[in-house]
């Protein structure tokens, strides 16, 4: 199905993939699960930031001076969409701990499944930004499309969407409203269900993550 997707990077590790299986488990609790997003994001950071640019740096080791390489994490955003996305913050942080974060609050309608935004905060000069956005769940697409499209319009410089459970029908929406964007997953399901749920997807992800099911 990747096939014919050409922003969608599909991460295989086998970290990965044994991380997203825990997650999918009804039976992991509340403080596992968070754990395991953390672990899954961790694995996912590393391959959303695998072609950033780097610097020069002049470092002195305890033998002499040499040339390394930094990257600017001061120029990178990352944003995650409330409340689910936020469980994906750490995981970035604990690699990247110099980002900026940006939230914006999107809320699925639970008919429509049509997205409703609430909140949107992200760093000044967007412009001279990298946006990472962030959201555990790809499923119809309405929110992260949404999401990157308030970011567009802000003149963001740049933007990635990295998440763990992709829904085909999410996948193929990023591709058509935003083919600049580069998307990360996990895992990319079979298929919505009437709800709007993924199948066999890893149900409500903020529901499970803050324990509001
Ligand atoms: C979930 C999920 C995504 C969205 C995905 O959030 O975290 O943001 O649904 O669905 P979509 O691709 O069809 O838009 P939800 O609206 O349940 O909000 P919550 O994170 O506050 O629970
Ligand atoms: N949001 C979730 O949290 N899970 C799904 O399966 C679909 C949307």
């Amino acid at each position: 199905m990747s096939g014919h997707l050409r922003g969608f990077r599909l991460v295989e590790h086998p970290l990965v993939r044994h991380k997203v299986t825990l997650l999918r488990d009804v039976s992991t609790p509340k403080k596992r699960f968070k754990e395991l997003l953390d672990e899954v994001t961790l694995l996912l950071a590393y391959e959303v930031t695998a072609d950033l640019p780097t610097r020069r740096r002049e470092v002195r080791t305890p033998l002499e001076r040499t040339t390394g390489e930094e990257v600017d994490g001061d120029r990178l955003v990352l944003v995650p969409i409330l409340r689910a996305g936020l469980g994906m913050t750490e995981g970035f942080l604990h690699v990247l701990p110099t980002m900026r974060v940006g939230h914006i609050g999107i809320q699925r309608e639970h008919e429509s499944l049509e997205p409703v935004d609430y909140y949107f905060k992200i760093p000044p000069d967007p412009g001279e930004r990298e946006f990472i956005v962030v959201d555990p769940m790809l499923a119809t697409g309405g929110s992260a499309s949404a999401a990157i499209g308030f970011l567009k319009r802000s003149g963001a410089g740049g933007i990635r969407f990295a998440c763990v459970v992709a829904a085909p029908e999410g996948a193929a929406r990023l591709e058509e409203e935003h083919p600049d964007v580069p998307v990360y997953a996990a895992a990319l399901d079979r298929e919505l269900n009437e709800h709007g749920y993924i199948l066999p997807g890893l149900g409500d992800a903020g529901d499970r993550l803050f324990g509001t099911e």
